[in-house]
């Protein structure tokens, strides 16, 4: 595919009424679920990740276009240790620009791959990771200004596990594939021809893109074959825009035993898991009943129209914002949720476990008192416009890769009071994990949270930010809004830690 097919994907969109595909879509659901293989950094120096043009069949006998690491779509899961430098080579083997960022990971600006360290068509990048942080389950995609949206879309994106040898807990889950599993779950819009469809209408812009479609590590509702115990869901909300509202169909709890930055002190017994984009959770649930199981969400009405601003607006305002672009996927369950996946408990289970009640190498909390307070507005709508002549934008401006919007002493900590306009923004910050201190005013927990390098902000938040690395004028660290679309158009910032 060239550089101008890969933009008419865009394009085409726009002419096309809404498409769903959902008929012919059903036949292809409840295929086995695929268990990316594991590329391990730490044991080798020339491991490559190749970014490639493949085809995929979303629908059965129906292969379409799309983008991958070193495979069709999506990328291996990479496997870095604590202690040790990861050497990867990235080679770039599409005809377009491409970066890798390592979100989530504590790597210097000149290492992070954000938009300043696109790789050129036919060329590599060599950089050095030195892993420094504790044990978590991050990701890495493509983060081309303009282009993010798109691009992971159409798969450059996939799973980075960080362990920690000096912090074992023997007691978790750890067969891969089989009671540890990786679980990238993404919605899509496919056509009756099997292609994706991405589009760059104005109103997607403003929503967010949101599929009828879900997708778990590339194929449609898929099912999986696991141990018939405790088994651990690394779950990446890898969409471009779609916040899940997560549940097992049988109403069955669960335990959340790791956040973004890694794991939570002790397990926190839940029933529903909110997962907004870039976010990741890690769960145990248990499954020695021996039945099949239902991972399904609620539907997500993260909407610009719901705010009071959008209840208040104009005919031509809520035209230009996008009212009732969304779509969701078919219900399932009488309270509105849809399907992600199903898990059918059908191996023997590798041991007798137990879910252990302290975590050892859990994240930790920033406690320190912050030497400032720094505003960061994300700002959408009527306002962004009068100030920047774009709807999107932080603190007033929009997106700029020439301009350093501020810097931060390397060490100081920082509290960060955010705020969102007209709808939920899920906010996130490269190079670090943060604490967050309160949403809305009200306390968040450090034990139910864990270290975060996004946050849903609904209205206010305030996090605690530390910087350990550098980032330079050239390479800088990004802020931005993890709607990829919002992104894209321009709610992001950057800044230097020096
Ligand atoms: Cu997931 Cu700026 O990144
Ligand atoms: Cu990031
Ligand atoms: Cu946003």
């Amino acid at each position: 595919m060239d550089r101008r097919q890969f933009l008419a994907i865009g394009t085409a969109a726009l002419a096309a009424p809404a498409l769903t595909g959902r008929a012919t879509a059903k036949a292809v659901a409840g295929q086995p679920l695929p268990i990316p293989p594991v590329l391990d950094l730490s044991t080798r120096t020339d491991a490559k990740l190749e970014a490639i043009a493949g085809r995929n069949a979303f629908i059965e006998g129906k292969p379409a276009r799309t983008f991958g690491y070193n495979q069709p779509y999506l990328g291996p899961v990479l496997r870095v240790r604590r202690g040790e430098i990861a050497r990867p080579v990235v080679k770039n083997r599409l005809d377009f620009p491409v970066t890798t960022h390592w979100h989530g990971l504590h790597v210097p600006g000149a290492v992070d791959g954000g938009p300043q360290l696109a790789i050129a068509p036919g060329r590599e990048w060599r950089p050095e990771l030195e892993i420094d942080q504790p044990a978590a389950t991050l990701w890495y995609h493509s983060h081309i200004h303009g282009q993010t949206g798109p691009q992971v879309y159409h798969g450059l994106a996939g799973m980075l596990i960080v362990e920690d040898p000096g912090a074992a807990n023997p007691g978790l889950p750890s067969g891969w594939g089989i009671d540890d599993l990786p679980i990238v779950i993404q919605d899509r819009v496919i056509d009756p021809n099997g292609a994706l469809v991405y589009n760059r209408s104005r109103p997607t812009m403003m929503h967010g893109l949101r599929g009828s479609e879900i997708l778990v590590n590339g194929v449609m509702r898929p099912r999986a074959s696991v141990a018939r115990g405790l088994v651990r869901l690394r779950i990446l909300n890898g969409s471009n825009a779609r916040i899940y509202t997560l549940k097992f169909d049988d109403g069955r709890g669960f335990d959340q035993i790791a956040s973004d930055g890694g794991l939570l002190p002790h397990p926190v017994t839940r029933r529903v898991l909110v997962l907004a984009p870039a976010e990741r959770a890690e769960i145990v649930v248990d499954l020695s009943d021996g039945k099949d199981v239902r991972l399904v969400s609620l539907p997500d009405n993260n909407d610009p129209m719901g705010g009071m601003m959008g209840r208040g607006m104009g005919g031509m305002m809520r035209r230009m914002m996008g009212a009732g672009a969304s779509a969701n996927p078919e219900p399932v369950t009488s309270d509105g949720a849809f399907e992600v996946m199903r898990l059918v408990p059908d191996r023997p289970a590798p041991a007798t476990r137990s879910l252990p009640q302290n975590l050892t190498g859990a994240a930790k909390p920033i406690t320190a008192q912050p030497i400032r307070r720094r505003k960061v507005s994300l700002d959408m709508g009527p306002t962004a416009m009068m100030s920047t002549g774009n709807p999107l934008a932080i603190n007033g401006r929009t997106y700029d890769m020439a301009r350093i919007d501020f810097d931060v002493r390397q060490g100081d900590v920082e509290l960060w009071e955010i705020s969102a306009a007209m709808m939920a923004h899920p906010f996130h910050v490269h190079g670090t994990s943060f604490t967050v201190v309160s949403r809305n005013g009200r306390r968040t927990p450090f034990e139910t949270t864990g270290a975060k390098d996004v946050v849903l902000v609904d209205g206010a938040a305030e996090i605690l930010v530390e910087f350990r690395k550098k980032a330079s004028r050239t390479t800088p660290y990004m802020l931005h809004c993890h709607i990829l679309e919002h992104e894209d158009g321009g709610m992001m910032g950057q800044f230097t830690v020096s």
